[in-house]
């Protein structure tokens, strides 16, 4: 088995980073929202003001990234204080299984403790059972009262024009 190392992205990074967002997508039968391409990434992630951060899980036998975590600031009013709310966790299927994911999801809490925000947080599909097995394992509870609401497209505008 390989060994890895998990490290902040870099603007070299993107076409990996890219791949594996395609691949998570493909994964969750997304393809189809998929509007960003490399400038776009690269401009959120290292542009004069940053929209998101990366991780990224190198191994010694390939020679881009295998993994990855996204996150971007969050805040509660309640707690008063920042958190991070995790966008993305991938890893390449072949890489699976061997503690990426949980290094990768380790390195973002340790990046939330730093900070001192208490609280790191995401979505995940209600099918996706192995990776809520993983966020179980390592503590996570699940919110199943709260569901995701999203405005796009012609409602967003329609709204904000009104
Ligand atoms: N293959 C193997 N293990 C998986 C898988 C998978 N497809 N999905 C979740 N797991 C779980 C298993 O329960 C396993 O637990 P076990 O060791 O007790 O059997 C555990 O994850 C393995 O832990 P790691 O090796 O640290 O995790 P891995 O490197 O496989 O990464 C991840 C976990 C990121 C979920 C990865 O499997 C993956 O990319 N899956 C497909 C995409 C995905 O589900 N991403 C998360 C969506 S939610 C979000 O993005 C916020």
């Amino acid at each position: 088995m390989p060994g890895f190392e998990i490290r902040a992205a870099v603007e070299s990074d993107v076409p990996a980073l890219l791949r594996l967002i395609r691949g998570l997508a493909a994964f969750e039968d997304l393809e189809h929202l998929l509007e960003v391409d490399e400038p776009r990434l690269a401009q959120s992630l290292f542009g004069p003001r940053p929209a998101a951060e990366a991780l990224v899980a190198l191994t010694d036998d390939q020679p881009q990234a295998v993994g990855m975590a996204i996150f971007f600031p969050s805040y509660s009013t309640f707690l008063g204080r920042p958190g991070l709310y995790l966008e993305d966790l991938y890893v390449d299927e072949p890489h699976r299984g061997q503690g990426i994911g949980r290094a990768l999801l380790k390195a973002v809490a340790a990046v939330a403790c730093r900070r001192g925000c208490p609280r790191l947080e995401w979505a995940v599909m209600d099918w996706n059972k192995r990776a809520q097995k993983l966020y179980q394992a390592i503590g996570a509870k699940q919110h199943k009262e709260w569901t995701v609401c999203r405005l796009t497209g012609e409602p967003l505008k329609r709204l904000a024009d009104s």
